[in-house]
């Protein structure tokens, strides 16, 4: 949603600037990939320089190729639009009249109509549709009789919504200026300078320690130093060294991120099961909060992570706990008290976010199921449990779903009133079943993408644990490669959804041995209207191990993961970033 970087980097490596912004728009990329730009201050032309382009990084990277300008400070984005469509005037950076002030921003600047029209009365002329680029005008404006960061103060003060907003200016060109409300900004120090980024992921091969700011943080960043304000106080910033090597972020020798990220699942898998198992205490603590009313919220493939907690929670316990989707999660605003749990993979999801200040704000207690360490909802719940799936590059969600999965798969356990053995045993056969989930099945889902790729719907078929299952699997063909993948309970599609039955039409069916006789009956209504239905499962169309129930999403998962990535590679797209879509949704 919006990925912004910036650096001032100290003398001797000043004229990396912008190759290293480059990279740094490259890690970020997944972001949003609608348009790129990077700004810098050049001290030997004691300009701003600017370029931006619609389209992704790699285009603008072949643009700079060449630059090597003696930087003292640098601002860089990679957009997903908001306001205004994807072109080379609503791309950020936006500058000011004057040209004295550069400004990339995450986020939506509510006010900005009221604010531009302001602008445009005092003389200002506007050359995007953005709402960015009004804050550019109004920094200018401040400057004209403040300092530089108390103009930049002045300019924050006016802005309603929420942002990450960064600036350059002419007037103070050594500094990087930023601002965080609602939407994520760390800051890193390295050696060769500092920086200020979305997200850890991008700062790992450049910064050693890094410190993620607050709502309300205000402040700038030159080559030596990082000063933070909050509510117009001096701040200190706790820093840590990132869990993360900057390797882990590399494709390696896999092709695209998606299919390296499947196959690290059985690690990711076994990594996450023994951090959560040996932190034992912190799952109890969740499981005497969950004594209090509970409700779950998500977004997208953490919802469905969501789901499958539930219905193994119920199997096992007898306890029913809604999972509700967190972007409709304000209209169940009464539900969400007692003890409220957040998935989320980036623990920066702007709906979660809103979820849980609800829940804080009915007096809820808030455990968030967490990958990344110093993200806002990691600060923001009481517990955290953290999945430990390293980090997650590919815009669909794979491995993180996974370790989602084993983390609420050992709280629902716990809650069941198993020990940490018997947790422990159940769970030590799961990384294989990931494991053979992959191997057995890739070739065959290979095969069958070639079928699948040409059609243009289809329905993935469940029931009991596999119905969520194929709901997360609908989800990835749908995202990844564009055809119309819908999710129903074997059972419910005779109520509707079998009327576009007609030959050619593909159901994919997701095994479990809860009901196999359900399944089998839609699998005749279906074949007998002429329908291509495919069954994943053991020895099956595509096969994967035969399993208990409970064990059935960790062995089906990457079996339709693998069907959705030959899809859209077969279709010649890029499966690590689907159109319209970013992996991390800080807006609403
Ligand atoms: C976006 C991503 C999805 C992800 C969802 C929730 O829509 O494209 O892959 O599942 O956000 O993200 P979260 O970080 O909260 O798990």
């Amino acid at each position: 949603m919006c990925g912004i970087a910036a650096t001032a980097l100290k003398p001797p490596y000043r004229k990396d600037t912008v190759q290293l912004l480059i990279n740094l728009l490259k890690a970020l990329e997944y972001r949003g990939y609608d348009s790129a730009g990077v700004a810098v201050y050049d001290l030997d032309s004691g300009r701003i320089h600017v370029w931006k382009k619609k389209g992704k990084v790699a285009e603008l990277a072949r643009m700079l190729e060449k630059v090597r300008l003696n930087a003292s400070s640098g601002i860089a984005h990679t957009r997903w639009a908001t306001h205004g469509p994807p072109s080379d005037v609503n791309a950020h950076p936006h500058t000011d009249c004057l040209e004295s002030v550069a400004v990339v921003h995450n986020g939506i600047i509510a006010n900005y109509k009221e604010l531009k029209e302001e602008l445009i009365r005092r003389g200002h002329r506007f050359e995007s549709e953005t709402d960015t680029e009004v804050f550019a005008h109004l920094f200018e404006e401040y400057l004209r009789t403040s300092e530089p960061f108390e103009a930049f103060k002045r300019a924050v003060s006016r802005l309603e919504g929420y942002y990450a907003i960064v600036a350059i200016t002419t007037k103070d060109p050594y500094k990087v200026f930023f601002a965080r409300k609602e939407s994520p900004l760390i800051v890193g120090r390295g050696i060769k300078g500092n920086f200020v980024s979305s997200d850890i992921v991008s700062l790992l091969g450049v910064s050693e320690e890094v410190a993620p700011l607050s709502d309300g943080d205000v402040g700038w960043l030159d080559s030596e130093e990082i000063f933070v304000e909050s509510e117009g106080k001096r701040k200190s910033l706790s820093f840590f060294k990132p869990s993360w090597s900057p390797a882990q972020a590399q494709k390696g020798s896999f092709e695209h991120f998606m299919i390296k990220e499947i196959h690290e699942q059985p690690q990711a898998v076994k990594e996450t099961l023994t951090s959560v198992i040996s932190e034992w205490e912190k799952v109890m603590e969740v499981v005497r909060l969950m004594e209090e009313w509970t409700a779950v919220v998500a977004a997208g493939t953490s919802y469905h992570a969501g789901l499958v907690f539930s219905y193994l929670l119920m199997k096992l316990s007898g306890r029913f706990v809604p999972v509700i989707d967190s972007s409709e999660a304000h209209h169940y605003s009464k539900v969400l008290r007692g003890t409220v749990i957040a998935i989320s993979q980036s623990g920066e999801t702007y709906d979660t976010l809103k979820a849980v200040r609800i829940a804080k704000e009915n007096g809820a207690k808030v455990v968030g199921i967490v990958n990344v360490v110093g993200s806002t909802l990691d600060r923001e719940a009481d517990v955290t449990v953290y999945t430990r799936a390293g980090p997650e590059v590919g815009v669909a969600a794979t491995k993180t779903f996974l370790t989602q999965l084993a983390v609420l798969g050992v709280i629902a356990r716990a809650y069941a009133g198993q020990s940490k053995e018997e947790v422990g045993a159940a769970a030590s056969r799961l990384p294989d079943i990931v494991a053979k989930g992959i191997s057995m099945s890739i070739g065959y889902a290979k095969e069958l993408s070639r079928t699948l790729a040409e059609k243009r719907d289809m329905y993935v078929l469940g029931t009991g644990v596999s119905y969520p299952i194929a709901m997360e699997g609908a989800l990835k063909i749908k995202e990844i490669s564009y055809v119309h993948a819908e999710a129903y309970p074997a059972g419910e599609a005779k109520h509707g959804p079998i009327a576009l039955a007609e030959p050619g039409f593909p159901v994919v069916i997701v095994w479990t041995p809860e009901d196999e006789d359900k399944l089998s009956v839609a699998h005749e209504e279906f074949a007998s209207r002429g329908s291509e239905v495919y069954w994943v499962g053991p020895e099956k169309d595509i096969p994967f191990p035969k399993v208990e129930w409970h064990e059935v999403p960790f062995a089906a998962t990457p079996p339709l993961q693998l069907l959705a990535y030959y899809m859209a590679v077969r279709k010649g797209l890029d499966p690590d970033k689907p159109r319209n879509l970013a992996k991390s949704v800080t807006v609403h």
